[in-house]
C-alpha cells in the first residue's frame, strides 16, 4: 500500500468512527489501536496492521442488535451465530465489523479481518496480530480494572501470557456477571490451557 493511500484510508477511517461511534467508544478504539502498535512492536507483528485493526475492531459498535444480524444475515454460515444471535447480539459487533473494514474500507487482508472479528470470543490458534488486538481491547489505557496496567506491561514480553490472562479475566468476567458463555470462547480457553501447558 502507498504511503499516501494509506494516510487516506486512516482518515476515512477516523471520520467514519467519529460520525457514528461515542466520544468514549472512539477515545477507547484510539487506545486500543496506540496500544496495539506498542505490543505489536514488541511481539514482531505488523504494526501497520495492528493500527488498522485497532482502529477498527468495535467499528460496528454503533449498530443496533436488529441492525448486526441483519447485516450478519448473508454470513451467518459461521459458527454459534444462532445463538449469538438469540442471547447476546451484542457480541456480534466484531464479526459485523470485519465485514464493515472489508466493504466499507477494502481492507483484504485477512489477517487484519480475522484480528477485528475474534476479537471479543477469540478463537484456537489465533495469530500473533489476533493476540494482540484481542489483548489491547481488555487493557488499553481506558481500562481501569484491576490487573488492566499489569497486564499491558506484561504483554510486552509475554504475549502468550497476557492472552491467557485476558481471556481468563473476560471468563471470569462473564460468569461472576451470570451471563452467557459463548461456547467458542470455551474452546478458545480449552486450546489454549492445553497449548500453553504443552509448550511451557
Ligand atoms: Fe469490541
Ligand atoms: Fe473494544
Amino acid at each position: 500500500m502507498s504511503k499516501i493511500n494509506t494516510i487516506n484510508i486512516e482518515k476515512q477511517i477516523f471520520d467514519y468512527l467519529s460520525q457514528r461511534l461515542s466520544p468514549k467508544r472512539y477515545e477507547h478504539s484510539y487506545n486500543v489501536a496506540m496500544l496495539a502498535i506498542d505490543i505489536a512492536s514488541n511481539n514482531c507483528a505488523n504494526v501497520l496492521k495492528a493500527q488498522t485493526a485497532g482502529l477498527l475492531h468495535d467499528c460496528a459498535k454503533y449498530m443496533s442488535d436488529r441492525g448486526l444480524i441483519s447485516l450478519l444475515k448473508d454470513h451467518k454460515n459461521f459458527k454459534y451465530f444462532k445463538e449469538i444471535s438469540n442471547v447476546s447480539p451484542r457480541l456480534l459487533h466484531s464479526f459485523a465489523g470485519a465485514i464493515v473494514a472489508k466493504e466499507k474500507f477494502g481492507i483484504k487482508d485477512s489477517d487484519t479481518l480475522n484480528a477485528i472479528r475474534n476479537h471479543t470470543l477469540g478463537r484456537a490458534n489465533m495469530s500473533v496480530l489476533e493476540r494482540v488486538i484481542f489483548v489491547a481491547d481488555s487493557v488499553s489505557l481506558d481500562r481501569k480494572w484491576m490487573h488492566a496496567k499489569r497486564i499491558r506491561n506484561l504483554a510486552r514480553t509475554d504475549l502468550d501470557k497476557a492472552f491467557l490472562e485476558t481471556l481468563k479475566n473476560k471468563i471470569e468476567d462473564v460468569i461472576n456477571d451470570g451471563s452467557w458463555l459463548c461456547p467458542q470462547t470455551v474452546n478458545t480457553w480449552n486450546w489454549y490451557v492445553s497449548n500453553y501447558k504443552k509448550n511451557n
